[in-house]
C-alpha cells in the first residue's frame, strides 16, 4: 500500500495540488489589472446608451446591474422568463428541502433493484453480482433522454447517470477503516459499483417512478465492461498493456464525474480523477514519469492495487493513459460497447456539454477540474445529421480540439490543440501523444490556467456559454478572469462566442458573479444587489439551463461549507434583465452530501437531481449516525446513507421554478 492509510476519503485534497508549472504565469501588477479592467469596461461602455458603473453594482430604485453586464442588456433576451418560486433558507440539517412551491422525491437509491428479476439491496449481503444488477454508488452527472410514453403516461425517458467513486468507508462500514482493512471481494463490489447507470424513468399519474422491465436498463461499470479506445489516440504504444497488446480495448471506466448528452441522443460520460484509482511507484528514469506527475499520477484512495496489477503503475505504467478520457455511450442500444472517445483529449474531465455551431457542427464544452488547469472545447469536423442517427456515430472521432486563453481586456482566444502547431510538433511525436498528454500541449500554447474549470454549460436559447470555477484555494497571483488570490468561493463567468457561433476562434468573456457572502467585505463577493441572505452560494460545481433558458447552479463546497454556513445545493441565478447577478435559494442537500446532475425534461416540468455522498459525516456525526437515524433517505437503522436521484416537480404541476 502506498501513501494512504485511510479511506477517510478526503477527494479535495487532489484537486487542490498544484501539477501545471504554468500555474503562475501570467502575473500582471494590480494597476496593469485595474487598467486593463478599465479599458475592457469602456469597450463595453461603448455599445450602451444607459449609465454604466464600475465593478461593483450601481443601483436604481433598488433593482441594478454590474456595470459590466450593462452591454449584455441591450440584446436581452425576452424570451427568458425570470424564476417564480419560495426562496428557502442557508442550513444544514440531516433531510433535504426543496423550495415549498414544489416536492422533491427519491427516485433510486444506491442499490436500488435496476432490474425486474434484480435481488433488493441488503447492506449486510453485499455481492458482486447482486451490485451489478443495482443502481451504482456516489451519482454524479445527470443527463434525460426522453422517449415516447406508453398508455397511462404522461411521460418517459432514460437517465444517463455517473458514478463516480466508491467510499468502502460507508459502503462497508464499519468493517473498513482504512485502505489495509480492504478485502478482494469488496474491491470488486466497490468496481462494480461504479460507472454508469441507464435508467428508465416513467411519469404516471404525475408521480415519476423507475420502470425497472424497461429492457434500456443498463450498467456499466469499473469490474467488467468491455470499452473501446477510438479516434486519433486509439492504439498508439503508450496506451497498450500486457492485456490489451491493440492499445484499443480497456476494461471499465474511472471516476466519472459530470457529462453531457449529444444531439443525436447519446451520452458523454467524463473520467475525471482517475488519478485517485492507481497506486505503485514507477521504476526510475521510466519514460512515463513526468506524464504520470503532471496528471499526479498515482494518488492512491482506492487500495486496488493490492489486488489488480493493473492499478499498480510499477506494474503496468501505461494503465493510467487508458483513462482521463470522454467515454461516449448510446443509450439506446445496450449493447453497443461504450467508447472512449480520444480526440476530445485526457485530462480530469469534468463535463462535456453540447451545442451546435452555425454550420451545424457539434461543439463540446470541457473543463479540467484541478486548480490552474484550463478550459476546453472540441469542435466536429462533420456536421451532425440530426435525421439519420446512425450516420453521427464516429463524429467525435474527427475535429479539433481547443483550449481557452482568456485576456485581461475581456477577449477569448481558442487555441487550437494541434500537432501541426509549431509551438507543439518539437514536443511530441504524433497528434496520438499531444492527446494522451493534453495539458502539457495546452500549456506550451499558452492557455490560461484557471481556478478549476467545472461545468461548462451552453445556454441553447441565448447562445451563452457558463462557466463554473469551483474555487482555488492556492492561488496567489490574481488576473482579470481569476481576480481573486486565495479564491475560496469560486466564480460564474460567460462567454459570448463571437457572431454567437459556438465554432467561433474568439469569444468574449465576463463576470457573472463571484461568489461568497457580499455582506463580508473580506470575500470580495459580487451579486446582484436583490440577492437575498440565501442568495448567494460557493464552490458553483455542476450546472444546468432549463429549457426557457434559465441557469441553475449546484455546489460543492467540500470542507469549505464550515464558511459558509450552508449546506450545498440548488441555485437559481439570473443571467438576463436587469436581476442578472441574483441569485436564489431553490434546494439544499441533507448534511455530508453534495449536489451533482441537475437536469430537466424536455418540458421543465421535472427536475432530476444526483445528491452524492450523503452521510459523509463528521466523526461527532457518524457516532449519532449509529442509530440510523440521521441516515439520509431511509432513516432506519438497517440502512446507510445512500447517494440518491431525486426528482422534483412543482406542486400542482408546470414548469419547475
Ligand atoms: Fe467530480 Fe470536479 O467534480
Ligand atoms: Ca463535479
Ligand atoms: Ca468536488
Ligand atoms: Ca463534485
Amino acid at each position: 500500500m502506498s501513501n494512504s492509510s485511510s479511506v477517510d476519503l478526503n477527494l479535495e485534497s487532489g484537486d487542490n495540488r498544484i501539477t501545471n508549472p504554468a500555474y503562475s504565469s501570467t502575473q500582471p501588477s494590480l494597476s496593469e489589472l485595474m487598467q486593463a479592467r478599465l479599458s475592457r469596461r469602456q469597450w463595453i461602455a461603448a455599445s450602451v446608451a444607459a449609465g454604466v458603473g464600475g465593478l461593483t453594482a450601481c443601483s436604481t430604485e433598488g433593482e441594478s446591474v454590474n456595470g459590466s453586464q450593462a452591454a449584455l442588456l441591450t440584446q436581452e433576451d425576452s424570451t427568458v422568463p425570470s424564476f417564480d418560486f419560495a426562496e428557502i433558507a442557508h442550513g444544514v440539517d440531516y433531510d433535504h428541502l426543496c423550495a415549498s412551491d414544489h416536492e422533491a422525491h427519491v427516485l433510486i437509491r444506491w442499490g436500488d433493484p435496476l432490474f425486474a428479476d434484480a435481488p433488493d439491496f441488503d447492506v449486510a449481503a453485499q455481492s458482486v453480482e447482486a451490485q451489478s444488477q443495482q443502481f451504482g454508488t456516489n451519482c454524479d452527472y445527470v443527463g434525460y433522454l426522453s422517449l415516447t410514453p406508453e398508455a397511462g403516461e404522461t411521460a418517459r425517458g432514460l437517465l444517463c447517470v455517473n458514478h463516480e467513486y466508491p467510499n468502502a468507508r460507508t459502503m462497508f462500514a464499519p468493517l473498513v477503516r482504512g485502505l489495509e482493512d480492504l478485502t478482494p471481494q469488496m474491491t470488486e463490489i466497490a468496481q462494480a459499483s461504479v460507472g454508469n447507470s441507464i435508467v428508465c424513468v416513467v411519469q404516471r399519474e404525475g408521480q415519476w417512478q423507475v420502470d425497472r422491465t424497461s429492457p434500456y436498463n443498463r450498467r456499466i461499470s469499473a469490474l467488467d465492461t468491455q470499452i473501446r479506445l477510438s479516434g486519433p489516440a486509439a492504439g498508439h504504444d503508450r496506451l497498450k498493456t500486457a492485456a490489451d497488446a491493440s492499445g484499443q480495448r480497456v476494461i471499465g471506466t474511472l471516476n466519472n464525474c459530470a457529462g453531457g448528452m449529444t444531439p443525436w441522443g447519446t451520452f458523454l460520460s467524463c473520467e475525471e480523477n482517475f488519478n485517485y484509482h492507481f497506486g505503485g511507484e514507477l521504476p526510475p528514469d521510466h519514460p512515463e514519469t513526468d506524464n504520470h506527475a503532471r496528471y499526479n499520477v498515482p494518488e492512491n484512495y482506492m487500495g486496488w492495487d493490492q489486488f489488480n496489477a493493473r492499478y499498480d503503475i510499477g506494474q503496468t505504467p501505461n494503465e493510467p493513459n487508458r483513462f482521463g478520457w470522454v467515454v461516449e455511450i448510446d443509450p439506446l442500444d445496450p449493447d453497443s460497447p461504450p467508447i472512449k472517445r480520444t480526440a476530445l483529449g485526457r485530462f480530469k474531465h469534468e463535463g462535456a456539454e453540447t451545442t451546435l455551431s452555425r454550420d451545424g457542427r457539434v461543439v463540446v464544452y470541457m473543463g479540467d477540474d484541478q486548480v490552474f488547469e484550463y478550459l476546453y472545447k472540441f469542435v466536429s469536423r462533420d456536421a451532425v445529421d440530426l435525421t439519420d442517427r446512425s450516420s453521427n456515430r464516429d463524429l467525435l472521432d474527427h475535429g479539433t480540439l481547443y483550449v481557452a486563453r482568456l485576456d485581461e481586456d475581456g477577449s477569448l482566444t481558442w487555441l487550437a490543440v494541434d500537432y501541426d502547431d509549431p509551438r507543439l510538433t518539437p514536443h511530441f511525436d504524433s497528434r496520438a501523444e499531444v492527446l494522451i498528454e493534453t495539458r502539457r500541449a495546452a500549456q506550451l500554447l499558452g492557455a490560461t490556467p484557471m481556478d478549476r474549470p467545472e461545468d461548462v454549460v451552453p445556454n441553447p436559447v441565448t447562445g451563452r456559454v457558463y462557466v463554473m470555477l469551483t474555487n482555488n484555494s492556492r492561488r496567489e497571483t490574481p488576473n482579470a478572469p481569476n481576480p481573486r488570490v486565495s479564491n475560496l468561493f469560486g466564480h460564474v463567468i460567460e462567454l459570448i462566442e463571437d457572431e454567437n457561433d459556438a465554432a467561433a476562434l474568439t469569444a468574449k468573456w465576463d463576470m457573472v458573479v463571484q461568489c461568497g457572502n457580499p455582506e463580508d467585505p473580506q470575500h470580495q463577493a459580487q451579486w446582484h444587489p436583490s440577492t437575498s441572505e440565501n442568495g448567494w452560494f460557493a464552490s458553483p460545481d455542476n450546472a444546468a439551463v432549463d429549457p426557457h433558458g434559465r441557469l441553475w447552479i449546484a455546489t460543492d463546497q467540500g470542507s469549505k461549507a464550515r464558511l459558509s454556513g450552508t449546506a450545498d445545493g440548488l441555485w437559481s441565478l439570473d443571467t438576463h434583465g436587469p436581476r442578472r447577478g441574483r441569485g436564489r435559494m431553490f434546494y439544499r442537500v441533507p448534511k455530508g452530501a453534495e449536489l451533482t446532475g441537475p437536469c430537466f425534461s424536455d418540458d421543465g416540468e421535472a427536475l432530476f437531481m444526483a445528491i452524492q455522498h450523503p452521510g459523509d459525516y463528521s466523526k461527532t456525526d457518524r457516532e449519532k449516525a449509529q442509530s440510523g437515524l440521521i441516515d439520509w433517505p431511509d432513516f432506519t437503522a438497517d440502512e446507510p446513507p445512500k447517494s440518491s436521484i431525486v426528482v422534483v416537480t412543482r406542486r400542482g404541476g408546470g414548469r419547475v421554478g
